[in-house]
């Protein structure tokens, strides 16, 4: 009987190394489910409620297709302004009223800790599918497990963040779990108002974990076997003038990469604005999209994991 002493996924610190193994070689089941090896016939008729308060095409869907891969069944809202928090409904009534009609949420909201204040009112299993600028825990279980099969490891890691390190919420649960891992180290390649904010970088000190900030893109990147790129979050800018000041400053070129370390292994959570150039996409480690793929398997094995209680 596999161990997943968890009844939300909330936010990255609440599991350990031995939790994402567990995730990891569940996800590797989903996979052979996925390819037809397996068939599967457990816990049918499930039901998931998709809370999708903010904007989102792989998060949403690939929950959804887990869900259908599972042949358990989705209700949901992927609109804000078509259910009842557009009537002023607070979130914890507008959490326990969806709670009666299903199995299990998954929800997303632009407010940092609101599914967390969701998930303490009511029984039903919670998935934070990202709140606000605060974490986007099931995005960096995919992470994670793409760096793994990408790597082969993630122990002794070097690990470049770029972009909007301040508001870009995969960013942050990003550390949080490669921090678990064995003398992973970071560099974190922003402008001086998109720094890692401090909750990260008290976290990385309290575990002694090596990192340096750096605003040359090409001084970061030279010596990392990872690069993590994020997209410059438009919509949690204070102002439109902000935002236009910062959005070009660091864009990834194949030509730029073929010069300083034509080997690292390129990630991203998508969606990408102008952060990376298309011609990477033709590079055998430009790993995005097969990232965006590994969402189902693991997906699909944390829905399993939650539910199977
Ligand atoms: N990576 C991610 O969260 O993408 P979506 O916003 O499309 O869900």
């Amino acid at each position: 009987m596999v161990y997943f002493p968890h009844k939300n996924v909330l936010a990255t610190k609440q599991f350990s190394r031995e939790d994402l193994e567990t995730v990891f070689a569940t996800a590797k089941e989903m996979e052979t489910i996925l390819s037809g090896e397996k068939p599967w016939d457990l816990l049918r008729g499930k039901i998931m409620a998709a809370m999708f308060y903010e904007p989102s095409t792989r998060t949403r869907l690939s929950f959804e297709s887990a869900m259908r891969r599972l042949w358990w069944k989705v209700i949901t809202v992927s609109d804000a302004s078509t259910c009842s928090l557009a009537k002023w409904e607070t979130i914890e009534d507008n959490a326990k009223m969806v709670s009666i009609y299903c199995d299990i949420i998954v929800m997303r909201h632009p407010e940092n800790n609101s599914v967390e204040k969701s998930a303490a009112v009511i029984d039903t299993p919670v998935i934070n599918a990202g709140d606000g600028s605060n974490e986007h825990p099931t995005q960096a279980f995919l992470d994670i497990y793409t760096i793994l099969k990408e790597r082969g490891t993630i122990d002794n890691l070097k690990i470049a963040l770029v972009g909007d390190l301040r508001y870009g919420r995969t960013a942050h649960s990003l550390v949080f779990f490669a921090g678990l891992f064995k003398n992973v180290e970071f560099t974190f390649i922003s402008c001086d108002s998109l720094k890692m904010p401090e909750k990260v970088i008290s976290f990385l000190k309290e575990k002694n974990i090596k990192y340096k900030e750096t605003s040359s893109y090409k001084e970061g990147i030279v010596w990392a076997d990872v690069l993590y790129v994020t997209r410059i979050q438009k919509e949690r800018f204070p102002s439109e003038t902000e935002y236009e000041r910062v959005k070009n400053d660091f864009i990834l070129t194949k030509e730029m990469l073929l010069a300083t370390n034509p080997n690292i292994t390129i990630l991203h959570p998508l969606p990408r604005v102008n952060e990376i150039s298309n011609d990477v996409d033709e590079l055998p480690n430009a790993a995005f999209f097969r990232q965006a793929q590994n969402g189902v398997p693991i997906r699909m094995a944390l829905l399993y994991l939650l539910l199977k209680k």
